[in-house]
């Protein structure tokens, strides 16, 4: 099963400061050394965290062969022309709100079918492999293969939230949505709020071939580095 992280927040921490540091590239060198399979980044049309820079550098090393790049993006004019400019491998196509804190759920495609269609045209001649987020629904399942869209990533999002019976029958709809694009001959990727608790319920799903992970990793990343850095300090101030 395919890891793709994403590396949005390192960016979202630089962007707090309007500092250089910490450098999202190379928290992406860093997340392939550890194996990471491929790194996935988020060009909002704020710019809130990813910069159009960071995508040009990370698109090079995509070209270069450094690294699988995943450029998330709203399906926007502008997006469209920095995506078939850039060419990265892949291209996940995600719903976009100005006030939302991160994506929170998947696209209509069932009911955009003939923009989302020509879209996933001009990125296919691009040479980029596009993958459609959508909720756990079989509308929108079918309607990303009858776009000719490659691969779909559900959205975990709601599961993630939720508990008890409610989180059972999301993850029931997730499995069967799982099902149906195999069936359909889409490849199938899963992500948004998966955390070490919950993503094995996500390994268990045979059809799911790959998880975009980011907000978990980074949060994790700062408790299992936080007493190395504060240590570190400690050693460049001893008298
Ligand atoms: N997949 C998609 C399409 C996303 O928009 C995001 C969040 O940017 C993720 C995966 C990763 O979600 P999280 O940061 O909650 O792990």
């Amino acid at each position: 099963m395919h890891l793709g992280v994403n590396i949005d927040h390192i960016a979202t921490l630089r962007q707090a400061r309007l500092t250089t540091y910490p450098d999202p590239i190379a928290a992406a060198r860093l997340c392939i050394e550890a194996g990471a399979d491929g790194i996935t980044a988020h060009l909002r049309e704020d710019r809130r965290h990813i910069q159009d820079a960071d995508m040009e550098i990370l698109a090079a090393m995509a070209r270069q062969g450094e690294l699988h790049l995943n450029m998330e993006m709203a399906a926007t004019d502008e997006m469209v022309s920095i995506a078939t400019r850039l060419r990265p491998q892949a291209c996940c196509l995600v719903p976009e709100k100005r006030e939302e804190l991160t994506t929170e759920g998947g696209l209509d495609v069932a009911g955009h079918q003939a923009r989302m269609a020509s879209v996933v045209d001009r990125l296919a001649s691009a040479g980029c492999r596009v993958s459609m987020f959508i909720d756990p629904d079989e509308s929108q399942v079918r309607a990303s293969a009858g776009i000719g869209a490659p691969v779909i990533e559900l959205h975990t999002g709601h599961f993630a939230n939720m508990e008890g019976a409610e989180r059972e029958r999301e993850l029931l709809a997730i499995r069967k949505a799982a099902e149906l694009a195999a069936e359909l001959g889409l490849v199938v990727h899963a992500g948004h709020g998966l955390t070490l608790d919950n993503t094995p319920a996500m390994v268990a799903i045979e059809e799911i071939d790959g998880l975009n992970i980011g907000h978990a990793i980074i949060a994790d990343a700062v408790f299992k580095g936080l007493k190395q850095a504060v240590s570190d300090f400690k050693a460049v101030m001893a008298r």
